[in-house]
C-alpha cells in the first residue's frame, strides 16, 4: 500500500526547471522523488539548459528529460504530460515563469501543461531578493496561491550575487514535504486532527544541565509525518532536535514535562486523536537551581520528585494511543499501563533487544488493543511502523 512515509511510491511528478542558478538542485530533488519511487519526467525551459543539462536529469530519472513543445516523445507533449502527472512541481520557479503562469500564458512546454493540467501544482521560488520583493512578483505569487498553487517559500542566505536576502530556493527536503502534504491532502485522514508528541524530555538541574533520556524523537516525527501525508492536520509537541522538515505541521517546541502537559492539554480540547510517542521523565529534580552549580570533589544529593503523568492527566473524547517500551514482561506491562492509563492503543516495544529502541531506525512492536487482542509485527523501520499505526487508527476512527 501507498501511504504515509512511503506515499510517493508510483507516483508520476513533472518536476519543472527553470533557469535560476538553483537549476543544479533540481537535480538532487529529481534523484530523491525518483529514490521515493516516484516516476520523474522532467521539463525544463530553454535557460534551464544553460545551467544544467537534461542528460544529467534523465540519467537520474531514467525518463527522457522533455525541453520543447516539439521534442519528438510520441505524443502531444504538454498534453499527454498533463494528464499523466499526479502533481507538477517547478522547482526551481524563476520570477519569469511566475509572472507567466500568473498571466495564464501559454507560451512554452511548462506554462501549456500547467495551464492543461488538472492535478495540484507546487512551486518553489528562486530569484534574486529584489525580484523576489517587488510588488509585481508578489502579485503574481499571491494570484497563483488564489488559483490553488501551493508555494514553498523561499529561505534566506547568501544568493549568487553575494548578496543576503530572500530568495534562495527553500531546502530540498522542505520542498520534498510540501509535495507529500499537497498529494496526501485527501488522504484517509483528511479533516482529522491529531496530537503527536516525540522525544525526551529535559528535567532541570540547573541553568546549563538537565536530565534527560536517549530518545531521538524519530517515532514520534516519523508518526507526525506520516499522519500529514495522509491529509490529518498535525499537532506535533516536541522536544529540540527533529529529524527532518515538518511542513504543515503545527510545532510546539518544549523542554520540561510540565511544559508538555500544559501545551498538551490545551491542544486536545479540539483533538480526534492523541499519540503520545514522547518519552517523558519520571522524575525531575525537586529544586532547580537559578544558578549553575560549582564543580565539587563531593557528592552531591539531588532530591528527584515525580513528574505528573500527562496521558493520565489529560481527559476528552480523543482515541488515545500510548507506548511501553518495557525491558521485561512486555505484554503484562503493557497491558498495566493501557488500564491505568485508559488507552485505546498501545505500541509495545522490547527496548532490551539490539537494533531497535531507542536512537535506532528500527522497531519491532506489538500493538495492543482494549478489547485485549493484541498483533505482533516484526523488526522494521520506524517509518513503517508509523503506517501500520496509522492504518490501525484509521481503522478505529
Ligand atoms: O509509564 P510509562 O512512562 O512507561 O508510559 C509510557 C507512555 O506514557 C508513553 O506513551 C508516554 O508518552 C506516556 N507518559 C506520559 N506522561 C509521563 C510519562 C509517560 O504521558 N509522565
Amino acid at each position: 500500500m501507498t501511504s504515509g512515509n512511503n506515499m510517493l511510491e508510483g507516483k508520476t511528478i513533472i518536476l519543472g526547471i527553470t533557469g535560476s542558478i538553483a537549476a543544479f538542485k533540481g537535480a538532487d530533488i529529481a534523484s530523491k522523488l525518483t529514490r521515493a519511487g516516484a516516476n520523474v519526467t522532467v521539463v525544463m525551459t530553454e535557460p534551464a539548459c544553460r545551467f544544467i543539462t537534461p542528460l544529467t536529469l534523465e540519467s537520474i530519472t531514467g525518463n527522457q528529460a522533455v525541453t520543447s513543445l516539439w521534442q519528438e516523445t510520441g505524443g502531444i507533449n504538454h498534453i499527454t504530460l498533463a494528464e499523466k502527472a499526479d502533481m507538477v512541481l517547478i522547482a526551481p520557479a524563476t520570477a519569469s515563469i511566475i509572472a507567466r503562469l500568473a498571466g495564464g500564458f501559454a507560451d512554452d512546454l511548462l506554462s501549456c501543461l500547467v495551464l492543461a493540467t488538472k492535478s495540484p501544482v507546487v512551486i518553489a521560488p528562486a530569484m534574486h531578493t529584489a525580484m523576489y520583493e517587488n510588488k509585481l512578483t508578489g502579485q503574481n505569487i499571491q494570484k497563483l496561491k488564489e488559483c490553488g498553487f501551493m508555494i514553498v517559500e523561499p529561505g534566506e542566505g547568501r544568493l549568487a550575487s553575494g548578496a543576503y536576502g530572500k530568495g534562495r530556493l527553500a531546502d530540498v527536503e522542505v520542498i520534498i514535504g510540501a509535495v507529500k502534504l499537497k498529494l496526501g491532502v485527501n488522504g484517509d485522514l483528511a479533516g482529522k486532527k491529531i496530537v503527536v508528541t516525540a522525544g525526551g524530555t529535559r528535567e532541570s538541574l540547573d541553568p546549563v544541565r538537565y536530565i534527560g533520556n536517549r530518545s531521538s524523537g524519530k517515532t514520534g516525527y516519523e508518526i507526525a509525518q506520516a499522519a500529514r501525508n495522509r491529509g490529518a492536520c498535525v499537532k506535533l509537541v516536541t522536544t529540540a532536535g527533529l529529524p527532518g522538515e515538518t511542513v504543515g505541521m503545527e510545532v510546539f517546541e518544549i523542554e520540561a514535562a510540565q511544559d508538555m502537559l500544559v501545551t498538551v492539554r490545551e491542544l486536545v480540547k479540539d483533538a480526534d486523536c492523541l499519540i503520545m510517542a514522547a518519552a517523558v521523565a519520571d522524575f525531575k529534580p525537586e529544586k532547580p537551581l537559578s544558578s549553575k552549580m560549582k564543580k565539587s570533589d563531593r557528592a552531591v544529593n539531588i532530591k528527584l520528585i515525580p513528574v505528573p503523568d500527562i496521558l493520565s492527566e489529560v481527559k476528552g473524547k480523543f482515541l488515545r494511543v500510548g507506548f511501553a517500551a518495557e525491558t521485561e514482561n512486555l505484554e503484562y506491562n503493557a497491558r498495566l499501563k493501557m488500564k491505568n492509563k485508559d488507552l485505546d492503543l498501545v505500541v509495545a516495544n522490547d527496548v532490551s533487544g539490539k537494533g531497535a529502541g531507542f536512537g535506532s531506525d528500527y522497531n519491532k512492536v506489538t500493538l495492543i488493543y482494549r478489547d485485549q487482542t493484541t498483533k505482533d509485527y516484526p523488526l522494521m523501520a520506524k517509518s513503517h511502523v508509523a503506517d501500520i499505526l496509522l492504518d490501525e487508527i484509521a481503522g478505529l476512527f
